[in-house]
């Protein structure tokens, strides 16, 4: 008999032909998020499981699903899974590392230059038929090129936004809790700086570190109060890292000037006074979502359930 696996949201057709050539596979296709008590009762008969951001696995679920043997978040971030409490319950769990590096880093540029220069803003002025004639101090927005750009995380996606930078002979900083090699640094154009020096001397902040309890609201109202008030902070990493309300009263008042965000405190549900404000660039948490980029990612996280379920060794496996 074959392996039975879950795939808990929609797919590309041929990651499921892939999976299908391999398990026998139930998939919800229909694209509703599972409560947690419908995931539990699906996966409880199942050895794997294909999971996204969506999908909490925790050791309440765990216990009730006796069978399982990994899970595969088609993500690089994992903060939906309780790693420890897979690894106490002998299930491996995965992650698609690699493989959405530059399309992450393509779009925090695209974040970058919406902010900076009120890119939706002034299509949204357009849009509205409000566009009637040229001004000298129209939109006027802060300039890219050549300005200093700080890093916050330094990691393969960090790197690739560094490496971004050249072409915009920007100043590149970043800061990371340990320096890294001088390799890398070169490789980036990065110069390394402690946390508040690179608060305070980027005319952009951008944050690139996974979210943990660690990473929690680790930009919050004492750092952004550290930042120019011509600043522009951009973030596409992981909902928590920012506290979006201390952001927002920092919006307001002009404490910075402009923020662009593909990720939020309990997304899907933002904080609703970030409608109201102009100084702010946002998306739905779409940072990673070129049409090859995500395929990718599914392919992947499938071949890390293939490869657990006949080896036992995923190529991604975070709890070895
Ligand atoms: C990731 O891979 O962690 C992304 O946030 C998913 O979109």
């Amino acid at each position: 008999m074959k392996p039975r696996v879950l795939v808990t949201r929609e797919v590309f057709a041929e990651v499921l032909d892939y999976l299908e050539r391999h398990f026998d596979v139930s998939s919800n296709q229909a694209d509703q998020p599972f409560s947690p008590d419908a995931l539990a009762k699906a996966l409880s008969d199942k050895d794997g499981a294909l999971t996204v951001l969506t999908d909490r696995i925790d050791a309440g679920l765990l216990a009730k699903c006796p069978k399982l043997k990994v899970v595969c978040n088609i993500a690089v971030g994992y903060n939906n899974i309780d790693v420890k409490a897979c690894s106490d319950a002998g299930v491996m769990a995965t992650n698609t590392p690699g493989v959405l590096d530059d399309s992450t880093a393509d779009f925090t540029w695209a974040l970058i230059l919406a902010a900076a220069r009120r890119v939706t803003e002034a299509e949204a002025y357009v849009r509205a038929g409000e566009w009637k004639g040229w001004k000298l101090k129209q939109f006027l927005g802060a300039d890219v090129h050549h300005a200093t750009l700080g890093i916050l995380g330094l990691g393969r996606i960090g790197q690739a936004v560094a490496r971004r930078a050249r072409g915009f002979e920007m100043n590149v900083l970043y800061h990371e809790p340990k320096r890294l090699p001088a390799d890398v640094e070169k490789a980036c154009g990065a110069a390394y700086v402690n946390f508040y020096e690179l608060l305070s001397r980027a005319d952009i902040l951008t944050i690139h570190v996974p979210y943990s309890s660690a990473t929690h609201h680790l930009v919050g109202a004492a750092q952004i109060a550290k930042m120019k008030p011509t600043a522009v902070l951009i973030h596409a990493a992981r909902g928590g890292v920012v506290d979006d309300a201390a952001l927002i009263a920092a919006l307001r008042r002009g404490t910075i000037a402009a923020a662009g965000l593909d990720v939020f405190d309990n997304e899907p549900a933002l904080n609703p006074d970030f409608l109201k404000l102009a100084n702010v660039v946002m998306t739905p948490h779409i940072a990673s979502s070129s049409t090859a980029t995500r395929r990718n990612m599914a392919m992947l996280a499938a071949e890390n359930l293939v490869a657990a379920l006949t080896t036992g060794k995923p190529p991604n496996l975070l709890n070895p």
